[in-house]
């Protein structure tokens, strides 16, 4: 099953990859991910994108193809769900090309509705594990002691890019450059639109729904 899950910041793309990946088998694959492990790393690629991820802005297309075209190439036969990617009708365009050689196409794209003052508020509530990147949020989502990773023990940090003020640009960058990658997608796939208003596991149960759906026909 090949799988894109689309939605604005904080619309919950990673917390559901998270549980789709664990119940299908598939590999997550998040483009914002991918780029922060570039920069820990302090790679070519991860300085590259810094400025960009900082300040809200998109890291320019043929960046991006480049690095996740490589990573679905890598994917196993079971599948993967995207996370992040695509961001612009140019980056769908350039992954159908990049699957089409290889005889693959996207099978289902999920695409995660929220309000922008939700958003707001799960931005600046998010916490994360450096170290294995489990998500948290310090109302919605609390770890069992505050602060720590339930898998690992590892302590909680708060992304830079998830202050208020980056939070308004990204959100910008969104409705301008990724919402029409969800028309793009209706000529060519089936798209579901979820409302990702509710709680956690509310979006969960309407995402399994539909990926239930796929698999039996
Ligand atoms: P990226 O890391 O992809 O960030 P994003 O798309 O802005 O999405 P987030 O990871 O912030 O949110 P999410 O939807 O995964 O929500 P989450 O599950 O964490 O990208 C970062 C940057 O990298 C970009 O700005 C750009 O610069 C660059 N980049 C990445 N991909 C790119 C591309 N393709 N092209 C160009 N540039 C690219 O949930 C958020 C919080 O809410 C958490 O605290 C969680 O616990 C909580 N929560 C989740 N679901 C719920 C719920 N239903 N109810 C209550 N709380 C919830």
């Amino acid at each position: 099953m090949r799988i894109v899950l689309l939605g604005a910041p904080g619309a919950g793309k990673g917390t559901q990859c998270k549980r789709v990946v664990g119940k299908y088998g598939l590999l997550h694959l998040s483009s914002g991910d991918i780029l922060r492990q570039e920069r820990a790393a302090n790679t070519e690629l991860g300085k590259e994108a810094q400025g960009y991820m900082d300040s809200g802005r998109l890291v320019p297309d043929e960046i991006i193809v480049e690095m996740m075209a490589k990573a679905v190439s890598k994917a196993p036969g079971t599948g993967f769900v995207l996370d992040g990617f695509p961001r612009t009708v140019n980056q769908a365009e350039e992954l159908d090309k990049a699957m089409a050689s290889a005889g693959n196409k996207i099978d289902i794209v999920l695409n995660l509705k929220i309000n922008d003052e939700v958003v707001q508020q799960r931005m600046t509530g998010r916490r994360s594990c450096p170290k294995c990147g489990a998500v948290y949020h310090v109302d919605n989502l609390k770890p069992k002691t505050e602060g720590i990773c339930d898998n690992d023990g590892g302590e909680l940090v708060q992304r830079p890019d998830d202050c208020p003020e980056v939070v308004a640009n990204r959100l910008k960058t969104y409705h301008e450059l990724t919402e029409p990658v969800v028309d793009y997608y209706k000529d060519s796939s089936t798209v579901y639109d979820i409302d990702a208003n509710g709680d956690a596991d509310k979006v969960t149960a309407l995402v399994f729904e539909k990926l239930a759906a796929l698999v039996e026909v």
